[in-house]
């Protein structure tokens, strides 16, 4: 609850930059994706690389990715706490220049506290199950987003969603999670949370 309260509070500072720097006559796309971009840093940290925990690093993520996400949270298909009030402010040109802003910049991995044993048989269920779509364990900028790194918490929150059939994806991803239970996934996520 406190973190949603502070959240809102950012979220509101960062509207307001945003719209003053528009104001100050921001004209090239390059400036203005930076300058919106601004918004974003509240909350995602200094050019998308975020101090966690239930914010997701974007920095570096692929640029087609942040604009379907970005677009998703719109229309209210995909869930959020706070992305769906959020990304209503931005037109589809101001979605596809920050996109490419944050694409262009370089996903930072944290550490994290992780269990060895989880981190092993994440490893597996990995390899066996997720690979395919999410490369080189999940480290590649793929179709779904870098996983290698992200916030614990975060991937935590979008299991469950994705558990529960409320965030959208691919079949086959659906038919891999059927088959996995809650150890499964905690191993999967100190899997992902161990990789620098
Ligand atoms: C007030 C805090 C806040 C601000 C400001 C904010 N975000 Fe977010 N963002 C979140 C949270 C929290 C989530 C997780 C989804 C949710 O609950 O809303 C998220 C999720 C995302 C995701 C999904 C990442 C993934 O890996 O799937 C993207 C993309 C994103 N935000 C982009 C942006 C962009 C671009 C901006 C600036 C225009 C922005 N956010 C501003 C808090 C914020
Ligand atoms: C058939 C390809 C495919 C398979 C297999 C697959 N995924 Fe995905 N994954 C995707 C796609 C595509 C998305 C993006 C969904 C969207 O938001 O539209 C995604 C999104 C995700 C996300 C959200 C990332 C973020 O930043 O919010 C997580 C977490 C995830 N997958 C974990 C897994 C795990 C764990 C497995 C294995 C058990 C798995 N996926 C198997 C394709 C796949």
């Amino acid at each position: 609850m406190k973190l949603k309260l502070l959240n809102l509070a950012i979220l509101a500072g960062g509207l307001a930059v945003s719209s003053s720097l528009w104001a100050a006559g921001a004209t090239s796309t390059a400036t203005s994706a930076a300058m919106l971009s601004n918004t974003c840093n509240g909350c995602h940290g200094t050019n998308g690389v975020s101090a966690g925990p239930s914010n997701p690093t974007i920095a570096g993520q692929p640029t087609a990715y942040i604009e379907d996400s970005m677009k998703q949270f719109k229309s209210g298909e995909r869930p959020s706490s706070i992305m769906g009030r959020l990304a209503k402010a931005y037109s589809d040109e101001d979605i596809k220049a920050i996109a490419t802003y944050f694409g262009e910049q370089k996903f930072g991995r944290t550490k994290q506290p992780t269990d060895a044993a989880k981190v092993a048989k994440g490893k597996k269920i990995h390899a066996n199950n997720c690979e395919k779509c999410h490369e080189d364990n999940g480290r590649k900028p793929d179709d779904g987003g870098v996983l290698a790194g992200q916030w614990s918490e975060y991937l935590q929150i979008n299991m469950n969603d994705f558990q529960a059939k409320t965030r959208p994806m691919p079949k086959k991803m659906a038919a891999k999670l059927e088959g996995l239970s809650k150890d499964d996934v905690d191993a999967l996520i100190h899997f992902y949370a161990s990789q620098r």
